[in-house]
């Protein structure tokens, strides 16, 4: 954790002319100044930054924010992500708190990996350009290939050349760590002496999406099938494949514009279309997509077109991906490249602008291309078509947030159509498979809270972890309350009321116990009835350090709290501004169950206690508690399912 005190010192030195002005050309009107905006489309400037209020706003577009909030859009940075970036550029050194020495040594190895790795790819990129092997064998083969100087320099390919060890000797010269350099991958020790691992291979350096090099794909020149065609980094504490995607750091802005991404294969996939002019490409590096991949596409895009050969293996790897993306939301088409072209290749053979339309044209719906696919190998089997509408039930199950029900409606049309079946029937078996997962999801839960209330099923050390984990879920829920507070709070509501109004009133019957966001909520009525706006980015500058670590420790983690709420409760945090009186509604609506089943159990206590007249007090109290569980239970149902 960074301290209050070192966050207070970056904010306090912000320039947001100066910071914003590093990825907007800014011109002055009057007091503030004016740029084309950098999150939307436009011809004629209507983004504004003012340097009193140190705030930006877009008239075009509505995107408005302060320094902090622009470095998280505009990079895709997270709020830590930021304050280091701001605290490297106003050279501010940040202390740290809490930081476990496995915490630092992992730290101190991820910044010298980090070291070795840039000065690998100078190495590269100099043995490329001003080297006689680099001229004759490098550069001639990237030109046979079609890639052009500007190219190749923007993603600083480089070459290994053919000796045995002259990265190695480079590395030692300049005398890095040697005990860090089996991790790197970049050279490997035989014979008791350090060899370089990707001799006579051009060098793609992979950049994480701050442009730092976290690795590298090494490609042989020579055929030679004794030896891979790519090495790539071996994972280490700064190269994690499953999280990685070539070529997102030069692609971002592109997608943001585009507001689509491109997924391709390979390295030379990636670099082909840019030289294309198609910028908005990714490459997974040829194996099935992960979760974290897909969440870092949905950082830029909702809408996710992945061009692969036509060949068999390379279109099943993808497909594994696909419930995957559903559940997260993502709009996913597939461009089958014909005739055993890849990417590169075709872009390279029909040039950019007919490259453009092919996949204009060829792109098909992921699901609907599986399902006319099985649709084939199905044939007459009746067995089979019926397992494949069961499989193609639960795919669309997968469609579970509020703002896509048009979109599952759509596809339960077509999916019954191409399938020859009855579209109630489908939707039917759709809604069975989402209620099979949220009923498995509550008796998990339910499961959870047994534990608790009976002792004896389990030892002691168990039971301590299982309040843990209750205590934390409820925070869970107290916490994504708040956040909503603040994130919506000055939202109105169709009936003219503050967003906020309405979560008060709602706390006023459910009152939260966790002390902090008790804190929290004060102070942001306070704020409100001093008439300030407070809301996320405000409330980050509170004078007191405290307040500004809560909204932090809210908004920071933003991905973890999303997920494990996402896991805990089956259903979405719901992303987009329009549908904030649903995830409010929902989120209430969990928070007041989780309330009343605490009541219940409290009072379950109580009745053990005592006896008599009492206890029949305490039943009536009991069935009261349980007949407002099975209501609101009710209601979560026909929300969600609505
Ligand atoms: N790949 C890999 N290791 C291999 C082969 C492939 O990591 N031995 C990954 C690389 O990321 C590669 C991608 O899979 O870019 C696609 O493989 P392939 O289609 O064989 O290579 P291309 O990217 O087309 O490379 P080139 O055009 O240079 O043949
Ligand atoms: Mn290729």
């Amino acid at each position: 954790m960074i301290t209050p005190q070192t966050i207070q010192q970056i904010t306090s030195r912000i320039d947001i002319i100066d910071v914003v002005g590093e990825f907007v050309k800014l011109k002055k009107r009057g007091t503030n100044y004016l740029g084309n905006c950098p999150f939307h489309n436009e011809k004629s400037p209507s983004f504004t930054v003012s340097p009193a209020k140190e705030i930006y706003k877009c008239f075009g577009c509505g995107k408005s924010g302060n320094t902090i909030t622009f470095l998280m859009e505009h990079e895709k940075y997270s709020y830590v992500e930021a304050l280091r970036w701001l605290a490297a550029r106003y050279n501010i050194e940040i202390e740290e708190t809490e930081t476990s020495p496995a915490q630092k040594i992992a730290q101190q190895t991820a910044d010298s990996l980090y070291a070795i790795n840039h000065f690998a790819m100078d190495f590269f990129t100099k043995q490329y350009w001003d080297t006689e092997a680099g001229a004759t064998i490098a550069q001639s083969y990237m030109q046979h290939r079609g890639f052009l100087r500007p190219i190749v320099e923007k993603f600083k390919i480089g070459y290994n050349p053919s000796d045995r060890d002259s990265l190695a000797k480079a590395l030692i010269q300049n005398q890095f760590n040697p005990e860090l350099f089996a991790r790197t991958g970049l050279v490997v020790e035989r014979n008791g002496e350090w060899q370089d691992n990707y001799r006579d291979r051009i060098i793609f350096p992979i950049h994480n999406t701050t442009g730092k090099i976290i690795g590298f794909g090494a490609r042989q020149i020579a055929k030679n099938d004794r030896s891979p065609k790519y090495i790539n980094t071996p994972e280490n504490e700064i190269y994690v494949k499953s999280r990685i995607l070539y070529g997102s750091y030069f692609a971002r802005t592109a997608i943001d514009k585009a507001n689509e991404c491109l997924l391709v294969e390979g390295y030379t996939d990636v670099v082909s279309l840019h030289q294309a002019g198609i910028e908005n490409v990714v490459a997974s590096g040829g194996t099935s997509l992960t979760i974290d991949q897909l969440r870092l596409v949905k950082k830029y895009t909702q809408n996710l077109t992945i061009i692969y050969d036509g060949d068999a293996a390379g279109v099943k790897a993808a497909l594994r991906g696909l419930d995957m993306a559903l559940e997260e939301g993502l709009n996913v088409q597939l461009v089958l490249i014909p005739d055993n072209e890849d990417p590169d290749s075709y872009v390279n053979k029909v040039g950019a602008d007919a490259f453009r339309d092919f996949v204009q044209s060829a792109k098909k719906d992921f699901i609907l291309f599986q399902l006319e696919v099985q649709l084939k190998e199905v044939g007459n089997d009746l067995n089979k078509k019926n397992s494949l509408v069961n499989q193609m039930a639960e795919t669309l199950s997968k469609i579970n947030k509020a703002e896509d029900f048009t979109k599952l409606q759509e596809y339960v049309r077509k999916c019954a159509d191409i399938l020859r079946i009855d579209e109630t029937g489908l939707t039917q078996l759709v809604n069975k498979f989402k209620r099979d997962k949220i009923v498995k999801e509550e008796k998990k839960m339910a499961y959870d809270e047994a534990a608790i209330l009976m002792p004896s099923f389990q030892n002691e050390t168990q039971e301590l972890n299982n309040i843990d984990l209750v205590l934390d879920k409820d925070l869970l829920h107290e916490k994504n309350l708040v956040r909503l507070l603040i994130e919506y709070g000055n939202e109105l509501l169709e009936d003219g009321r503050l967003a906020s109004t309405w979560i008060a009133e709602e706390l006023e019957s459910f009152p939260l116990d966790n002390p902090d966001m008790i804190q929290l909520v004060k102070v942001y009525f306070e704020w409100q009835s001093e008439g300030k706006m407070p809301n996320n980015k405000t409330l980050q500058y509170h004078v007191d350090p405290q307040i500004q670590q809560l909204v932090m420790g809210l908004f920071e983690p933003e991905h973890e709290l999303s997920l494990r709420w996402n896991e805990k409760l089956g259903i979405k945090k719901i992303v987009a501004d329009v549908t904030f009186h649903h995830d409010i509604e929902v989120s209430l609506l969990y928070y007041k169950l989780r309330k009343i089943k605490k009541m219940i159990r409290q009072n379950q206590d109580d009745m053990e206690k005592i006896s008599g007249e009492e206890q029949i007090q305490l039943l009536h109290i009991h069935k009261h508690l349980k007949d407002a569980e099975r209501e609101l239970t009710q209601i979560i149902g026909t929300v969600i399912f609505k």
